[in-house]
């Protein structure tokens, strides 16, 4: 595989980074910057024109993505390829929002067929809880859902799901449960009633230790309350991969959404693990989500590399990383039902681009995938703010608002989008003030500004998808396997080890810190 730091164009851009890029100066020298720099699809404006980028920039970084045939990679993951390489698998999220009418075959299956046939299940279901067909165990409609998983069989479901709080029935809650630590299990149940609740145990391999240490104790929750290990039948399904583990669990098979290996877990909130979003948004919601998704999809695979949204995202984000040397990254959603975007992305791209060797097992020769970390704006102005304005380190940061919003009165929603353009405006500007140095903002601090028309399924379903195409972009540029995620395999081995350890009260070899920690955990567990 060759060096990408060895390609002209990196070097060119090394060498192009050296010249100093002041964002006022662009702007005053070139008033038609926004418009070159900015780019628009239906529901969706992205305004790059606050970064520290010229056209100059701008070319050599699409020279540069060229050069690492950043599209022939892209043809390859929609066509099916293998590109998990370490996994072996292919990497389709994008067939589970394609044109159903649209046949792809894999290993001889056609795929659009069994995502078709897995959406028209879900979506059956869907209207059988929420018309109040499908019951508890003795009769009763549900109430709640709750979504037992992690990671990606979280934090996807969790974010969509939050994200378009303003589409729920009357009836209906979600709740997620994640954490193995007893309170998010316990605190949630403790609200609930058994009669009247339906837990998804959401987990692609259906082995993974907190989600199945949760989902055996409300499987107790359930049988404890009924006395009757058949109520199991109307109060949980599964969404996963392994038909054997959900029906040694006690779920029917007739209870299991399927999806399939090739689906990363990240990538798997347009799959059956989106299965509480549909509840909570129904099936039509869910579908616009899908077709936001396929929006992008369609705009990533066509535009040319000079105005493609994710590709020039991603393109810019790594300018950052590896011309200017900025280690992180921030994204600011100006909603408060996008919450736990900033989690979501660090998975999405912390997992898929935190790597330190190529596809061939090579040292990577660059960095790769920065710090991700945000909250929503208004309320992290009040917290980290001041150290983005007047810290030390340049951070890039994403501002993300929707123009109108569903929710409250025209007058938050004018001052939130006051508060949203101050912040983009001041970073790049700054203020001087030499007399009072504490008051000095330097300015010259870049972001991207992301404006939705309304948080709705479909632009919500555009932005998730343009990020998952700007980690790719980076990744194929790294020569990364942006789909496997080895670095979270040995803490799961030790702590199975620790596990045992900690039950029988005794340590076996380890390093004097942690013997020292399990003797104090026996000492202060009695
Ligand atoms: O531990 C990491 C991970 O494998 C993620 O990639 C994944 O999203 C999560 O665990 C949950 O996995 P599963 O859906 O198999 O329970």
């Amino acid at each position: 595989m060759t060096d990408v730091t060895k390609l002209k164009s990196w070097q060119a851009l090394e060498s192009h980074a050296r010249q100093k890029k002041v964002l006022t100066q662009l702007f005053a020298s070139d008033p038609a910057r926004f418009r070159k720099l900015s780019f628009a699809l239906p529901g969706l404006l992205v305004d790059f024109s606050k970064n520290l980028v010229t056209e100059e920039t701008i070319s050599l970084l699409v020279k540069l993505a060229e050069e690492a045939n950043l599209e022939k990679a892209r043809d390859a993951m929609f066509r099916g390829d293998k590109i998990n390489t370490t996994e072996g698998r292919a990497v389709l999220h994008t067939a589970l929002r394609a044109d159903p009418e649209k046949p792809l075959t894999l290993d001889g299956q056609n795929v659009a067929e069994d995502v078709e046939s897995v959406l028209q299940r879900m979506a059956s279901f869907t209207s059988e809880v929420r018309d109040g067909v499908w019951r508890g165990y003795n009769g009763k409609e549900i109430t709640d859902i709750v979504n037992i998983g992690i990671g990606g069989s979280s934090l996807g479901p969790r974010l969509v799901t939050e994200a378009l709080a303003g589409y729920y029935p009357l009836r209906l809650q979600a709740h997620f449960v994640a954490n193995v630590e007893a309170s998010d299990l316990a605190l949630k149940l403790k609200g609930l009633s058994p009669e009247t609740t339906l837990f998804i145990v959401a987990s692609k391999t259906f082995t993974t230790a907190e989600t199945m240490q949760n989902a055996n104790i409300a499987r107790s929750w359930i049988v404890n309350h009924y006395k009757d290990e058949q109520a199991i039948a109307r109060h949980f399904v599964a969404a996963s991969t392994n038909l054997e583990a959900v029906k040694k669990f006690g779920i029917a098979p007739a209870n299991m959404f399927p999806f399939w290996d090739w689906v990363g877990g990240r990538y798997s909130v347009w799959s059956s693990i989106g299965l509480t979003v549909m509840l909570m948004v129904g099936e039509e919601n869910f579908m616009e989500f899908l077709a936001g998704a396929r929006d992008m999809d369609e705009h990533f695979r066509s535009a040319p590399l000079k105005q493609n949204i994710p590709a020039l995202m991603g393109l810019i984000g790594l300018w950052y990383r590896n011309f200017m040397q900025l280690p992180a990254y921030a994204v600011i959603p100006y909603h408060a039902c996008l919450g736990r975007l900033p989690a979501f992305l660090q998975q999405l791209d912390m997992e898929s681009n935190g790597k330190s060797v190529t596809r061939d097992g090579e040292p990577v020769t660059a960095p790769t995938g920065p710090i991700i970390f945000g909250e929503p704006g208004t309320d992290a102005q009040h917290s980290f703010f001041q150290w983005l304005h007047q810290g030390t380190d340049v951070v890039p940061v994403d501002f993300i608002a929707a123009v109108k919003t569903r929710f409250g009165n025209k007058d938050q929603q004018t001052m939130l989008l006051a508060n949203f353009l101050a912040q983009t405006e001041a970073l790049m500007a700054g203020r001087e003030n030499k007399a009072e140095p504490y008051r000095n903002f330097a300015g010259n601090r870049p972001s991207t500004t992301i404006l939705m028309d309304e948080l709705d399924p479909r632009t919500l379903g555009m932005l998730i998808a343009l990020y998952e195409h700007r980690v790719f972009t980076q990744g194929v540029i790294w020569g990364i396997d942006s789909f496997d995620q080895w670095g979270v395999e040995l803490g799961k081995v030790l702590a199975k080890a620790l596990e045992a350890e900690i039950k029988s009260g005794k340590p076996s070899a380890h390093d004097g810190s942690t013997v020292g920690l399990l003797e104090y955990i026996a000492a202060h567990n009695r």
